[in-house]
C-alpha cells in the first residue's frame, strides 16, 4: 500500500473552482440528504471534482469541496487520502491500478508488475507522454480471472505480459480494445473445457437416485432378517414348550396363582384409596397397574406386545403408495375412533386434564369429534392405532396413557 500524501506544492494548481455543470449536479446531490447533512454527499462530490481535474484531487478542489458542504478541511481531507479511489498526484490518461493481492500474485501479477515499471516507471509516477500511471492495490474482487489490473473504469482480466503489453500499446494507440478477460474467457466461467460436475447422471437424477434405492434396499434387508429371527424363535420355544411337558404347565399354574395374587393386592389397595379429593384433578399420571402384563394375562387378556404391534404397523404403512394421505395410513392401521357432531349438553370435557393433551391436541380432537373423557375411555387398541397415527404421535397415547387416564376422569365426579 502506498504512503497517501498530497502532491508536491510544485504540480498543485494555485486555484480551483467548480464548473457549472458540476455546480448544478452538486446542488440536486445535497438536495437528497437531510438538512444540516450534507457531509453525507462528501465522497460522491469528491468523486466528480477529481474527474474534472483530470483523475486527481487537488489541494485547491478539496478545500472547495470543504467549503461547499461546510464541512472543516480536514475531515475532507482524512476522507480523500483514506480510499485508494481517491488519487492526490497527477495521473496519466490511463490509470493503471494493478491488483497484487494473492490470487492475482500466484498467478503471475509479479510479471505485470515489471511490465509497468519497465513502460511507466515507479508506482504514482506518470510516463513521460503523459498516457499512462499505475498504482500497485489490494484485491479488486476478479480473483476468479487473476491476475488483472483495472485502467480508469474498465478491468482488464486473464493477463500476461504478451496480452498485457498489446493492450497497452493498444491504449496509447487510441484503439478498440476488449474489455474483461484478454484469454476469451466469458465472465468467470472455466479456462478450456469444463472439468468439474460433468458427470451427467448428476443431473438426470439416477446418482440421488441410486442412493434412495440403496437405503430403501437395506431397510428391506433388515426387516426381513427381523421376520427370519422372529420366526426361529417362535419355531425353538415351540420345541421346547413340546419337551416340558407336564413340568412347564405346572409352573404356568403357580405363576398365574401369582399374578392374581397381585391383582387382588391392587384392587384392595384400590378399595381402601379414597375416590374424591384426588391431588390432581383427576389426572391419572402412572400407567394403571392392572394394565401390566402379568396383570392382563391373569384377567385372561392377552398380554400387550408393542414392538410387535409397532412392526406390524410399519408393514402396514410401508404396503401404502407414497402419497397415502394421512387419513389413508389412518385408516390402514385402526379403525376411527366413534366420533359426535358436538358435545353433548354443549359443554365439552376438558380434555386437557388428560395429562399430554395440551390446547393444540385438544382441538385436534374436537375436529375428530372427541369432546368427552368416556369418549376415549372407550378406545381400544384399533381406535387408539388409528388417532396416533392420524396426528402422527404413535406410541404416545399408549406411554401416557390417556385411556386410563380419561377412565378415571370419566368415571369422577370432577368433570370442570
Ligand atoms: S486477488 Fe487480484 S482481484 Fe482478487
Amino acid at each position: 500500500m502506498a504512503v497517501r500524501r498530497l502532491a508536491p506544492e510544485a504540480v498543485q494548481p494555485k486555484e480551483f473552482s467548480f464548473t457549472p455543470q458540476t455546480e448544478a449536479w452538486t446542488k440536486e446531490l445535497v438536495a437528497k440528504y437531510p438538512q444540516g447533512r450534507q457531509a453525507s454527499a462528501v465522497i460522491p462530490l469528491l468523486w466528480r471534482v477529481q474527474s474534472d481535474c483530470g483523475g486527481w484531487l487537488p489541494q485547491k478542489a478539496i478545500e472547495a469541496v470543504s467549503e461547499r458542504l461546510e464541512m472543516p478541511y480536514i475531515r475532507v481531507y482524512e476522507v480523500a487520502t483514506f480510499y485508494t479511489m481517491f488519487n492526490l498526484e497527477p495521473v496519466g490518461k490511463f490509470y493503471v491500478q494493478m491488483c497484487g493481492t494473492t490470487p492475482c500474485m500466484l498467478r503471475g501479477s509479479n510479471e505485470i508488475r515489471k511490465v509497468l515499471e519497465e513502460r511507466v516507471g515507479p508506482q504514482q509516477s506518470v510516463s513521460e507522454d503523459g498516457m499512462f500511471s499505475w498504482l500497485e492495490v489490494e484485491c479488486l474482487g476478479a480473483c476468479c480471472n487473476a491476475p488483472m489490473v483495472q485502467i480508469n473504469d474498465d478491468y482488464y482480466e486473464d493477463l500476461t505480459p504478451e496480452n498485457f503489453n498489446k493492450l497497452l500499446d493498444d491504449l496509447a494507440a487510441g484503439k478498440k480494445v476488449n474489455i474483461g478477460s484478454q484469454a476469451g474467457r466469458k465472465s468467470s466461467e472455466p479456462e478450456g473445457d469444463v472439468k468439474t460436475l460433468t458427470d451427467p447422471a448428476l443431473y438426470d437424477g439416477s446418482v440421488v437416485g441410486s442412493w434412495r434405492k440403496r437405503f430403501e434396499e437395506e431397510a428391506a434387508q433388515r426387516a426381513a432378517e427381523e421376520k427370519a429371527k422372529a420366526e426361529q424363535e417362535k419355531a425353538d420355544k415351540g420345541k421346547g414348550d413340546a419337551g416340558k411337558g407336564e413340568t412347564k404347565a405346572k409352573s404356568e399354574a403357580k405363576s398365574e396363582t401369582k399374578a392374581e395374587a397381585e391383582v387382588r393386592k391392587v384392587d384392595k389397595e384400590a378399595a381402601v384409596a379414597p375416590k374424591k379429593g384426588h391431588p390432581d384433578a383427576g389426572r391419572a399420571t402412572e400407567r394403571p397397574v392392572a394394565e401390566a402384563p402379568a396383570q392382563q394375562k391373569a384377567a385372561g387378556e392377552e398380554p400387550l406386545d408393542l414392538e410387535a404391534e409397532d412392526k406390524e404397523i410399519a408393514e402396514k404403512l410401508a404396503a401404502l403408495h407414497k402419497d397415502a394421505s394421512p387419513e389413508d395410513k389412518a385408516n390402514a392401521v385402526g379403525s376411527r375412533p366413534k366420533a359426535l357432531k358436538k358435545p353433548r349438553k354443549d359443554k365439552p370435557d376438558d380434555l386437557k386434564k388428560i395429562n399430554g393433551i395440551g390446547p393444540a391436541n385438544a382441538d385436534k380432537l374436537h375436529n375428530l369429534g372427541i369432546y368427552h373423557y368416556d369418549q376415549i375411555a372407550q378406545w381400544g387398541r384399533p381406535e387408539i392405532r388409528w388417532v396416533g397415527q392420524f396426528l402422527s404421535f404413535a406410541g404416545r397415547i399408549d406411554r401416557e396413557d390417556w385411556v386410563g387416564q380419561a377412565k378415571t376422569l370419566a368415571a369422577s365426579d370432577d368433570k370442570s
